[in-house]
């Protein structure tokens, strides 16, 4: 293994995932050509489909494969199929433990509106228009991971535990900040400050790394109010950052003020920048099999991973350029058609979004 090339790790998981990750395989071994990049891509299980050959969601050789790269490209994880199987053994729990593993507490989850797509959106145009914020979910900590957790023992009681201690606060606070400097300077913290003594201490902690950042305009709102101010004016907002279990349903949310939640993708860093990426979407297995999927989630997600892991701004640009030329030549996969669009299949749309790499 030569040391300079960049390793990636494709964990294409469960429903749709394999077929948007046949797509991003494809769109890193053009980059690696036309950019000189020498990338190194391999594959590994995750998820459903890990449990189905190994028994474990998250087997030891993933774990050990996920050591040797230094970015990790996820399908998505998950199905009906699983539903019925213990918790600790469910799909979910292999993606939950690889962001554990590697300390992945940076989730970066940008909303971003393309000009082509402004009537796919469920909002008013002039409420959309041009809408771009980040989300910053803190992703290793809060309710999906405090203990104690799980049934009381001898009691028909079950428990999950809110914790944050001040250092998870201020790391994910940093990375929030920064971000917000490079944007417009505004940055709003959403927690439930009225009600969970967490919360509390997330917007003292917060409010107290606002000090080192001066030009950062920090507000503070809400997760109720939140939910209800990013469908009734989303652009007021730029930088957001929250908690684990707020993050994933204001994620959810701002997705679809896109469109579609099959355009977003996302990134999940460590302080090495090592990082995790992946579609916001899920597994949507009533379309998997079916070349139906949209694949420019995992495609944009690719391009996170050229400018966050590898620092290849402008290959991250050419992906980012390429998918607004498809979308601005009327292409559109069936979740962002409208009622005369013509609809493609995820491979064409892949297909097309390569060749416009490739021509330019
Ligand atoms: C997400 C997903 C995950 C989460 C699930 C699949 C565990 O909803 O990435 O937003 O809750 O974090
Ligand atoms: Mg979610």
């Amino acid at each position: 293994m030569s040391k300079n090339k960049k390793r990636i790790l494709i964990l294409p998981g469960d429903g749709i995932g394999p077929e948007v990750s046949v797509v991003a395989k494809k769109l890193l071994v053009l980059l690696d050509q036309k950019y000189s990049l020498d990338l190194e891509v391999s594959e590994g299980l995750l998820g459903g489909i890990a449990y189905d050959q190994t028994g474990d969601p998250l087997p030891k050789e993933t774990l050990d494969k996920a050591k040797e790269n230094e970015a990790i490209l996820l399908g998505a994880v998950g199905g009906p199929k699983w539903d019925q199987i213990s918790s600790e053994k469910r799909p979910e729990k292999g993606l939950l433990g690889m962001r554990s593993e590697f300390d992945f507490f940076a989730n970066l989850r940008p909303a971003i509106l393309s000009k082509e797509l402004v009537s796919a959106s469920t909002l008013k145009e002039e409420k959309v228009a041009d809408l771009d914020l980040l989300i910053v979910r803190e992703l290793t900590g809060g309710i999906y991971f405090g203990e104690p957790r799980g049934k009381v023992k001898g009691s028909e009681e079950v428990l999950n535990t809110m914790r944050y201690s001040k250092d998870e606060i201020t790391r994910i606070g940093r990375v929030a900040f920064e971000a917000a400097r490079k944007r417009s300077g505004k940055l709003c913290s959403v927690d439930k400050a009225n009600v969970l003594e967490v919360s509390s201490f997330w917007r003292n902690t917060i409010s107290d790394l606002s000090h080192e950042y001066p030009e950062v305009e920090l507000s503070h709102m809400l997760v109720d109010n939140a939910a209800m101010q990013l469908v009734r004016e989303p652009k007021q907002f730029d930088v957001i950052v929250t908690e684990n279990l707020f993050g994933d349903i204001l994620s959810d949310i701002a997705a679809m003020l896109t469109g579609s939640i099959g355009m977003l993708p996302s990134a999940s860093l460590n302080d090495t920048n090592k990082g995790l990426y992946e579609p916001v979407h899920g597994s949507a297995p009533d379309i998997a099999g079916k070349d139906l999927a949209n694949p420019l989630a995992s495609i944009l997600s690719v391009a996170m991973m050229m400018r966050y892991t590898f620092e290849e701004e402008k290959v991250a640009l050419a992906i980012e350029q390429a998918v607004e030329s498809v979308l601005a030549l009327g292409q559109r996969t069936q979740d962002i058609a409208g009622k005369k669009d013509e609809v493609i299949g995820t491979i064409e749309m892949g297909q097309l979004v390569l060749k416009e790499i490739e021509s330019n």
